[in-house]
């Protein structure tokens, strides 16, 4: 039972097709400004425990639950008020609350946590973040606002910017970014938060154009997306190091100027000085809208997950072995 359980752990599970049923899904959500009265996640309880801070993610995934249908229970900081606080394993919390709830939202700094949190419940888990290496959930929700503002995923050039070594918005963005097509990619970043060797390979392995750029505003006029992340503070040991990381790119009104008419600025957010307020007026400046498409995005995500766990229940003939 435990192994057919289908989480969302990483962008790697996700292929082409699927992305295009979900976004239409998304977008169903969204013309009705996402108050469809499907119902379709009535009776289901949602878990969301976050052992790092969110404002985005883990509203939207219990906004997204709510116009569901479905009702949500919370830990908010779960790495004080649960009892992590006291020693407990993630595994042994998720044990614990996969007997409450149908579906578990969990974000932690480790990488890999989440994923051994779901490989210990019988319950679908979705990655909310965990430490550097996965945002999933984020990542479709990027490639989803690239859909809905430019009309297509395909035979664009974007860059990515900033913290392209500890950011996993953007590290989970690259490697769903293999799933499209004729796709060119900046990588562009400061030398300590530069992308590591291996995902760059991996991402030119799938046939991803990869190229590594310092002169964001040189290769400005040529994008069409413009994918700026934070400088990711709390996974640096040396404060030095970070803030050596800070300050190199900038998205300003000189920047705005170089950029093509048609082209859209994105950020996962929280902006922290790389994206100056000045340019928020700027219809280009798609990061908000971005933010919003996250209720939509995941309500189709929730639906799916859910309706796939009941299939698995009823194909198992009803048999429950917790
Ligand atoms: C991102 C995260 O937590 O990884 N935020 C988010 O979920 N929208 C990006 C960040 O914190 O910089």
């Amino acid at each position: 039972m435990r192994s057919t359980v289908n989480h969302v752990l990483s962008v790697a599970q996700f292929e082409r097709p699927f992305l295009f049923e979900l976004f239409r899904r998304a977008d169903q959500f969204a013309m009705l400004g996402c108050r469809e009265a499907v119902g379709t996640a009535k009776g289901a309880i949602m878990a969301t425990l976050f052992y790092e801070p969110s404002t985005r993610t883990r509203l939207s995934f219990e906004t997204a639950m709510t116009r569901l249908g479905g009702a949500v229970i919370s830990a908010e900081y779960a790495a004080a008020t649960s009892s992590a606080a006291k020693g407990e394993s993630i595994e042994d919390t998720a044990r614990v609350v996969a007997g409450y709830a149908d579906l578990l939202v969990i974000r932690h700094p480790e990488a890999g946590s989440v994923a051994r949190a779901a490989s210990v419940v019988d319950v679908p888990v979705i990655n909310a973040g965990d430490g550097a290496n996965e945002h999933p959930t984020q990542a479709l929700i990027d490639l989803y606002t690239i859909w809905r503002e430019l009309g297509r995923i395909d035979g664009l050039t974007i860059a990515l910017v900033g913290d392209l070594r500890y950011g996993r918005a953007a590290r989970s963005l690259a490697r769903l970014l293999t799933q499209t097509v004729d796709t060119t990619v900046y990588l562009v970043a400061p030398p300590v938060t530069r992308m590591d060797a291996r995902l760059i390979a991996d991402l030119r392995t799938a046939g991803l154009q990869v190229e590594e750029a310092d002169d964001l505003h040189a290769i400005a006029p040529r994008l069409d997306v413009l994918y700026q992340t934070r400088i990711q503070r709390e996974r640096f040991t040396d404060p030095e190091a970070y803030t050596e990381a800070c300050g190199h790119y900038v998205v300003d009104r000189e920047l705005m100027r170089r950029l093509p008419s048609k082209a859209i600025v994105l950020h996962p957010l929280p902006r922290v000085g790389e994206i100056d307020p000045a340019v928020d007026d700027d219809p280009r400046a798609a990061y908000f809208r971005q933010a919003r498409n996250g209720v939509a995005l995941r309500m189709a995500l929730i639906e799916w997950v859910l309706q796939r766990h009941l299939v698995e229940i009823v194909s198992s003939n009803g048999h429950l072995h917790r």
